[in-house]
């Protein structure tokens, strides 16, 4: 039996709730400039069927007023949450999430320090203008190279991940004859995301040491006089959305701390990033003026107890910065309707596949994580009854999806522009080329301007990388066109 395209579709997942109107823009998953004015979705005051006319799709969208606003508020959230308590905070903004030397320069301008974790990212936040002493390396397997870029450029921090770094960075700091800032990445056995948290007493992953080597993890940094210590780093996970887990991790780390102050100074403590923002409907995270004086007051609370001096207090956060201020179109080349069998006595419904011109390329998180998204049709709006949807990508893999379950206007279309909110972070940072589809451009959008903040890849680019590729010998093609055309 088929069931009215209408009606609740009982292969949505539970959570997901017929809208009254599938056009509307759910509070929280656009950016702030994000609209509908005469039926097309605009963002920084740019129609969608416009960008996607100027420069193609998939498109990644980013509304430069809301990343420079968020870049600000989560930076003074901390401020004022740390000022309080009677300390200071120190807010890195995690380029991992999204780095190009535009973005960088925004981070920069709302007062950000900048973590980086290749030699790549160093390389485009110097090429920002970024002063090198505002940025912090992290990563738990840096090459040497790496090393001697970052002490020679003058990085403000290094964090130390492993005790055969330790000596690495020693010998590099002492080449340059210089004294190089470290912190100790730690794993304080707490693993959070999104609502829940775990504390165990190790945790099996590659970040880090645990808490029990650190003791003496440090005092061979403090070995070094090429070294200085300045505390200790620990990163719980990410799309979190409540303050326990920095907590539980807090505590733990303060315990250490103390330890550590019986050596010598430990003026800083730096307690990651991995605030959650919303998906969907269904996410609902704590805002970050919230999460920041919980952690301020947990924090202040930990050092009272164990009569420590507060210290400094870093976090590094990416997310809930560039996350929501992107959002991806893509334009709907093919749709089916699917009948799925929902119950072993044979009942089924329909699953409308809706492919775009995109896909695990362009946003790697779904076939990753299983990462949910949302979506709208953004060139018009419908008074269709909504359908469930599934809008898969276009590549080769049936793991290919973009948004797993969305109610959409059951007239969506081949042509239709589909707009996918919350796609700023880990997207373009994750993309690839698998199918060999070119990576999409980066478009700032602000005030009614649309700008590339970084262009598009062509065929001729993907090509260029090939060794045997001679363009004498290569059949004649037109492609100067990117190679989704
Ligand atoms: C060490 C470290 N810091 C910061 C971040 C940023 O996390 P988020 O973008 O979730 O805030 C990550 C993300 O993986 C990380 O590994």
């Amino acid at each position: 039996m088929a069931v009215s395209a209408a009606a609740p579709n009982p292969l949505a997942p539970p959570w997901l709730h017929v809208p009254a109107d599938a056009n509307a823009l759910a509070p929280g998953l656009w950016s702030r400039t994000v609209s509908r004015e005469g039926g097309t979705l605009t963002v920084g005051g740019v129609a969608a069927s416009e960008l996607a006319e100027r420069f193609g799709t998939p498109l990644y969208v980013i509304d430069e007023d809301d990343a420079r606003s968020r870049a600000v508020e989560v930076r003074r959230a901390f401020d004022d949450a740390f000022a309080e308590v009677g300390t200071a905070a120190k807010v890195y903004y995690a380029g991992k999430a999204f780095l190009s030397v535009e973005v960088a320069r925004w981070m920069d301008a709302a007062g950000l320090f900048i973590d980086v974790c290749s030699g790549g990212e160093l390389a485009v936040a110097l090429a920002a203008g970024v002063d090198p002493e505002r940025l912090g390396f992290h990563g738990n397997n840096k090459s040497l190279a790496e090393i001697e870029r970052a002490v020679e450029v003058g990085i403000g921090a290094i964090v130390i991940d492993s005790l055969q770094e330790i000596d690495r960075v020693a010998e590099a700091a002492a080449r340059h004859g210089v004294r190089q800032s470290v912190r100790l990445r730690v794993n304080s056995g707490v693993h959070a995301h999104t609502h829940a948290f775990l504390a165990t007493a190790h945790e099996d992953q590659k970040f880090g040491i645990g808490l029990e080597a650190a003791v003496d993890a440090v005092a061979r940094i403090r070995s070094h006089d090429s070294l200085a210590f300045k505390g200790l780093h620990c990163h719980i996970g990410s799309q979190i959305f409540g303050a326990d887990g920095f907590a539980e991790s807090a505590a733990r780390l303060l315990t250490l701390h103390r330890q550590l102050l019986e050596g010598g100074d430990v003026p800083e403590l730096n307690l990651g990033g991995g605030f959650g923002i919303a998906y969907t409907s269904a996410d609902d995270p704590a805002p970050i003026d919230q999460l920041a004086r919980r952690i301020a007051e947990t924090v202040a609370a930990g050092c009272e107890e164990l009569d420590l001096p507060l210290p400094v207090v870093a976090f590094e956060p990416g997310r809930s910065i560039i996350g929501t201020a992107g959002l991806t179109l893509y334009t709907v080349g093919t749709t089916k309707d699917v009948p799925v069998a929902f119950q072993d006595d044979g009942e089924s419904a329909l699953r409308r596949y809706v492919s775009v011109d995109g896909g695990m390329s362009d946003n790697a998180r779904p076939a990753l994580y299983e990462a949910d998204y949302s979506a709208r049709i953004a060139n018009r709006v419908s008074s269709v009854p909504p359908a469930l949807v599934r809008v898969a990508g276009k590549h080769c893999e049936s793991g290919d999806i973009v948004v797993d379950a969305e109610y959409l206007p059951g007239d969506v279309a081949p042509g239709d522009l589909l707009a996918v909110p919350a796609t700023g972070a880990y997207c373009f940072a994750l993309s690839s080329n698998y199918n060999y589809l070119g990576r999409p451009p980066v478009v700032a959008v602000r005030g009614g301007d649309a700008r590339v903040i970084v262009r598009g890849e062509t065929i001729d680019d993907l090509l260029a990388r090939d060794a045997a590729y001679d363009p004498a010998a290569a059949r004649p093609t037109a492609s100067k066109e990117r190679n989704q055309a």
